[in-house]
């Protein structure tokens, strides 16, 4: 466990509470029944529950810490650099719409531009999977590391796509040969989740591309403290921002990279 003395333990126990109000939000709505609309396409779905999470979850977190930026994905940027919440309010819309349970919500708190704390929560399950740089990752109260899988040839994987994936069509050529290799590859829905799963050792590695800060930055730290490594598509280290993200165990990673890019 992360001790009280921590001193980001008051900061992993606000985004615990935001995180554990998302998921009454979350269910709320599912049970309620939500408006919604789209973004940048058709298939680019964000509900009522992705916007009244966020609300939320900022209200409680900026009211504790009032000196921190807030980054969202429903409502942009705000405040301060030096400390700031990186956060998705709802990662796998898709899936919640439609009532796949395949969905949570993301929490990172990056502290001069490195991220320090973690949360990922699948609300669906009550899964509250979480890390502090330094102290290991925990899936409720529990620690959690990967997988010691050494073969790529029978491991887990998962990807996702974009929402305008005929504009960034290339993880279709990484997806194809993945597929033709005979690699084990599922598509969840909520990269958040993907990579939590990572961490907990559910799935050997994860890649995707043209992902968000808000996606990855609880997710990344996760992976790390598991004992997972996360680099871009070169396996050179992992930094928010760049289009490529792949994290695995460590075991089966230069494999994995080596089979996305090589036909
Ligand atoms: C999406 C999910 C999905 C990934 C997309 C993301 P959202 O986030 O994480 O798995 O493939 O690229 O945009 O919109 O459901 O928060
Ligand atoms: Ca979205
Ligand atoms: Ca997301
Ligand atoms: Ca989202």
């Amino acid at each position: 466990m992360i001790g009280k003395a921590h001193p980001f333990f008051p900061y992993l126990k606000a985004m615990l509470e935001a995180a554990h109000l998302a998921r009454g939000i979350h269910a709320y709505y599912l049970e309620k029944g939500f408006t919604q609309g789209t973004k940048s396409g058709p298939t680019d779905l964000v509900t009522q529950a992705d916007r009244e999470a966020e609300e939320a979850i900022k209200a409680l977190l900026l009211e504790r810490f009032p000196e921190a930026g807030f980054l969202g994905e429903e409502g942009g940027s705000e405040g301060g650099k030096e400390v700031r919440f990186i956060v998705d309010p709802l990662d796998g819309t898709v899936n919640y719409a439609h009532g796949f349970p395949f969905y949570g919500v993301s929490l990172a708190l990056e502290v001069e531009g490195k991220v320090q704390v973690g949360v990922v929560m699948d609300t669906s399950r009550g899964e509250a999977f979480y890390a502090v740089r330094g102290e290991g990752a925990y899936l409720n109260g529990r620690p959690i590391r990967v997988t010691e899988r050494k073969e790529l040839l029978g491991s887990l994987l998962a990807t996702g796509f974009p929402y305008d994936v005929a504009q960034d069509p290339e993880n279709l050529v990484y997806f194809g040969r993945a597929l033709k290799r005979g690699l084990l590859v599922r598509r969840p829905g909520a990269a958040a989740l993907d990579l939590a799963y990572v961490a907990a050792g559910r799935l050997e590695g994860f890649w995707e591309v043209k992902l968000n800060p808000w996606d990855v930055a609880a997710g990344w730290l996760l992976v790390e403290e598991a004992g997972g490594r996360v680099t871009d598509l070169e396996g050179k280290p992992y930094r928010l921002g760049h289009r490529y993200i792949v994290a695995t165990n460590g075991w089966i990673h230069q494999a994995l990279l080596e089979a996305l890019l090589r036909d």
